[in-house]
């Protein structure tokens, strides 16, 4: 058994965890940011860094505490290397690279979204590879095929928006304040699903593909028009969401011979409508289907440590000059 203390800080959650190789979470951490960014209704990169860089030390200190260990007793440390915002990326691998270079520790660059992908792993025991996985979040919406650890098939992408950018920016259109998607599922908790027609982009369509833009246009001019509640407008949005990831998860299937399970991770796995539907849609496939507890969807250190234990594992770790990629798909 191995421990590993894992830095996430891609976006706007500083987060330090320490978790062991057995699967469990000896502590894990995190500062959001929300209140910093809430003026602007959107992540603004520079402030983001800045305030990665207040709250890190302090955090993986309280990690390290928490968990009753010192820096000696980690076997690796792990830290999100990219994809995501190059100022906020650039101070968890600093001090990644400066905490392993002082206790003598090796350094695991972590993919944020094998952070994801194997986050369901870390909560579930049972989960084996392959598994056919949606990952829906802030910036990303995939379906990969996850034969091993390093090994991700992309099968579907988004030709635009993410699905979480399309909650943010309908948040955004309605005044539901940021960030958006618990607020769009909030509100649409009281709305109805069917009272307001939108479309549901590339359903239907052979390739699994998905697109989001035009249904943030559409809800734009449903809110123009004056006639529908907000709550309405975000409970038929959500439905809109929800009717295209089940379709395109559905003809993914297909293209995953051999998974053993539908699962689902990323932020917008936190919504409940979304799982609910998924779940069934495994039900109807006679596949398990598995979604890490809320807060392992959303951005968090314990996923980071996680996929760092996976390669761990397999005796993999990364040199001390590993660059920060802005851009790294999986
Ligand atoms: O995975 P994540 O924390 O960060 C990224 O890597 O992007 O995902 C954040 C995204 C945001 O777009 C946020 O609005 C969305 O996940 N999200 C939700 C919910 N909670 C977070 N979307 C819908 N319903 C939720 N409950
Ligand atoms: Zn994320």
């Amino acid at each position: 058994m191995a421990l590993i203390l894992g830095i996430e800080s891609s976006c706007d959650e500083t987060a330090a965890a320490v978790i062991a190789t057995d699967r469990r979470i000896l502590s894990h951490k995190l500062a959001g940011q929300e209140a910093a960014h809430r003026p602007y209704g959107g992540v603004v990169p520079e402030i983001a860094a800045r305030a990665h860089v207040e709250a890190l030390e302090p955090l993986v200190a309280a990690a390290l505490a928490e968990a009753g260990v010192e820096l000696e007793d980690i076997d690796a440390i792990a830290a999100t290397a990219g994809p995501g915002l190059i100022g906020g990326v650039m101070v968890g691998l600093v001090t990644a690279k400066a905490l392993a270079l002082a206790a003598d520790k090796p350094l695991i660059a972590v993919n944020h979204l094998e952070g994801h992908a194997l986050s369901p792993r870390l909560a579930d025991a049972e989960l084996q590879f392959p598994y056919l996985l949606l990952l829906v979040s802030g910036g990303h919406c995939q379906l990969l095929f996850v034969e091993g650890v390093g090994r991700y098939r992309r099968l579907a992408t988004t030709i635009d928006d993410a699905a979480g950018e399309a909650y943010d920016k309908t948040a955004k259109l309605l005044g539901l304040g940021f960030p958006g998607g618990p607020a769009v599922e909030k509100a649409a908790l009281d709305g109805d699903p069917k009272a307001v027609p939108l479309p549901r982009p590339l359903l239907g369509t052979p390739e699994p593909h998905f697109s989001f833009a035009g249904l943030k246009s559409a809800v734009l001019r449903a809110r123009d028009a004056g006639t529908h509640r907000t709550e309405d407008i975000a409970a038929s949005f959500q439905q809109a969401v929800v009717d295209c990831l089940v379709d395109r998860t559905r003809r993914a299937i297909g293209r995953a011979p051999g998974a053993t399970a539908l699962v689902v991770a990323g932020g917008v796995a936190a919504n409940k409508a979304v799982r609910g539907a998924l779940e069934a849609l495994a039900a109807e496939n006679d596949l398990p289907f598995f979604a890490p507890p809320l807060w392992l969807c959303t951005d968090n250190a314990a996923m980071i440590g996680w996929a760092g234990a996976e390669h761990f594992l397999q005796g993999r770790s990364d040199p001390l000059d590993f660059a920060a990629r802005p851009r790294w798909p999986l």
